[in-house]
């Protein structure tokens, strides 16, 4: 039997990858996966454990050991509702930092595979297309300048009752950027069969009619 198609989705902080995956997945009634919200998990459940940042085979083996639980729009660590909490800017650093630790992937990379189920996946991070689905049938590389995507940060933590400014968000993006880029472990780059979507200048139903088109084309021609 094939593998359920996947449909990759990767890109930088605050691209707009998620909420075109998102949309994607709904579209299409496929499943969907968060996988940034594993790393962002880790990071939470190693701060409230006073695990290190640093220190690989603990977080490691948090990884491996986590309790999680994805219910429609709300994700649970050991029963507890953690959605807003996951989203907050320190958890986003402390994720990008205990990201670059290869331990920690390898983790987390059977657990995303878990995700494969049928009719199929779509999948939003920054290594699906690279490195945990290379075989998926569809990969996009979604994109936007710095400024725009610190923009749309600000917006969406403002309306949630946040104080942040938006040029400590620009410097947080770039510092993301940075070490997402730099690392050795599955850095963040575009798979070389990768479409890019460059969303500066686009609105979010732009962004998903251009993925959902070449989706259905996709996977119109492998059911075919
Ligand atoms: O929404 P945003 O792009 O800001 O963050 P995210 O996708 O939830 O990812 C949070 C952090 O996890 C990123 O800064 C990456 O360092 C890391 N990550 C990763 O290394 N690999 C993935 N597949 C997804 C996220």
């Amino acid at each position: 039997m094939t593998a359920p198609p996947v449909i990759a989705i990767d890109g930088p902080a605050a691209s707009g990858k998620g909420t075109v995956a998102q949309g994607v997945a709904a579209a299409l009634r496929l499943h969907y996966l968060d996988s940034g919200s594993l790393y962002r998990l880790v990071a939470l459940k190693a701060s409230r454990e006073g695990v290190a940042a640093n220190d690989e085979a603990r977080l490691a083996a948090l990884a491996k050991s986590l309790e999680i639980a994805f219910d429609k729009r709300r994700i649970r660590l050991q029963g507890l509702d953690v959605t807003e909490e996951l989203r907050g800017e320190p958890v986003s650093a402390a994720a990008s930092r205990i990201a670059v630790l290869p331990s920690v992937r390898s983790a987390l990379l059977s657990r995303q595979r878990s995700f494969r189920r049928p009719p199929g996946l779509v999948a939003d991070g920054r290594d699906m297309g690279t490195v945990v689905f290379p075989d998926a049938v569809l990969k996009i590389y979604v994109t936007a300048s710095a400024e725009v995507r610190a923009e749309r940060r600000y917006k969406q933590l403002i309306e949630k009752g946040n104080s942040v400014t938006l040029e400590g968000l620009l410097l947080d993006i770039r510092e993301r950027d940075a070490r997402d880029s730099a690392r050795a472990a599955a850095p963040l780059k575009a798979a070389a069969d990768a479409l890019i979507l460059d969303t500066t200048d686009m609105t979010i139903d732009q962004s998903i009619a251009f993925v959902l088109e070449r989706a259905k084309a996709v996977l119109k021609s492998i059911r075919a």
